[in-house]
């Protein structure tokens, strides 16, 4: 028997990893915060495994119905054991079919859902453009990738299969994952006639996660929707408009960028929606979800990618010095400037690479 939250659930043979429960215990804070600015709360899980975030769902999010899908029918004794006090109470049903099957199905007959959760193995190019048809006007979409070869720009040929993107690889890369992710399904979105908002991203233990809400209208621009060009020599970053192509070169050098995307380049998290997190977070005291919204509220609108002390190092032939004095140093020049949930070892600020070498050389000879 497991725990996780209030929810108690066995395994068998199911694919559950225990050190997922932080996405887990994020998605069931998203849910239940949809649950109580709209009244109510209908939720598909797709791709189920044993059935735990059914149950969380149910019972921590306060789901009025639950529709669990698993498509190996092997693990049905599993989920019907888990679920089966939210079947009695008749909010539940439980399916063994295709995740695509199911969600034709919904848009066939008009039965959208307020949550659609696809929590697959590898690549969700698949699911990307359809779990959209399964999914409310203002509801969510809670998508997850483990095709870190791809989103990381180590097979740029299969990026451009699942996101239409050319992917580069370089030190950001596992932020640009999050952004192909978010960009592929606002412009299958787009192609639809509707927008999505991300709600929060989330990289973690090797695996992309992506809560969106799908929007009613069309959110893509030529500002949210570009490139990140990487500079090999000197190792700044800049973004990079549609317009610019052909053209662009590093500010500082004016060698030839890298360049990687389209991507989605706005914010990881919507700030709003965090803010409320934080509080569900703090009164259910859930002190880890709490320490990783409040970092995500850190680095909410700083610039799309980041640098690593790494990088900053070696750039500099410099000693690194501790992250918060650095981070700190930067603040005192007039830059933002924060940890990034994406890696411990790396800083998101608006300052310049040269700045950031330069304000680090000055703290370590101070
Ligand atoms: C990563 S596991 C799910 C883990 C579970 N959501 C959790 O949080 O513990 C993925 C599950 O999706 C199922 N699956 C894979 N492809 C599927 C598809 N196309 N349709 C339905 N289920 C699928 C697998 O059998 C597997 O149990
Ligand atoms: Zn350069």
């Amino acid at each position: 028997m497991y725990t996780e939250g209030s929810a108690k659930f066995v395994v068998g043979n199911a694919f559950y990893r225990p050190t997922s429960q932080i996405a887990r215990d994020l998605g069931v804070i998203a849910a239940a915060i949809y649950r109580s600015d709209t009244g109510h709360l209908r939720v598909l899980d797709a791709m189920a495994g044993c059935g735990v975030r059914s149950l969380r769902y149910w019972q921590e999010s306060q789901a009025d119905w639950v529709w669990l899908n698993e498509g190996n029918p092997d693990l049905s004794p599993i989920v019907q054991q888990n679920l089966r006090d939210a079947i009695a109470s008749g909010c539940c049903q439980i399916t063994h079919l295709d995740a695509n099957q199911i969600f034709f199905d919904c848009y066939n007959r008009s039965d959208y859902y307020d949550l659609v959760d696809v929590d697959g193995f590898g690549s969700p190019a698949p699911y990307l453009g359809t779990s959209l048809w399964a999914v409310k006007i203002g509801g969510l979409l809670y998508l997850t990738s483990t095709d870190g070869r791809t989103a990381t720009g180590h097979s740029p040929s299969s990026s451009l299969s699942v996101y239409g993107a050319y992917a580069r690889n370089h030190p950001a890369a596992h932020e640009q994952g999050l952004r192909l992710l978010i960009g592929a399904v606002q412009q299958q979105a787009a192609a639809k006639g509707l927008g999505i908002e991300p709600v929060f991203s989330l990289f973690l233990n090797a695996t992309y996660r992506v809560m969106l809400r799908l929007i009613k209208n069309p959110s893509i621009t030529a500002q949210n929707y570009g490139f990140i060009g990487y500079c090999q020599h000197c190792g700044s970053y800049q973004v990079v408009s549609w317009r610019q192509l052909g053209r662009v070169v590093c500010a500082h050098d004016k060698r030839p960028l890298t360049l990687s995307g389209p991507m989605w380049l706005g914010a990881l998290h919507s700030r709003q929606q965090l803010k409320l997190f934080v509080s569900l977070a703090q009164h259910w005291k859930w002190f880890k979800c709490l320490e990783l919204l409040q970092l995500m509220e850190a680095e909410v609108d700083l610039p799309p990618y980041f640098y690593t002390f790494g990088e900053i190092g070696r750039r500099g032939k410099i000693d690194i010095p501790k992250r918060d004095r650095l981070i700190q140093g930067l603040q005192e020049q007039g830059y933002r400037a924060s940890l990034t949930h994406i890696d411990a070892q790396a800083i998101k600020t608006n300052a310049d690479l040269p700045s950031c070498i330069a304000v680090a050389r000055h703290i370590m000879s101070g």
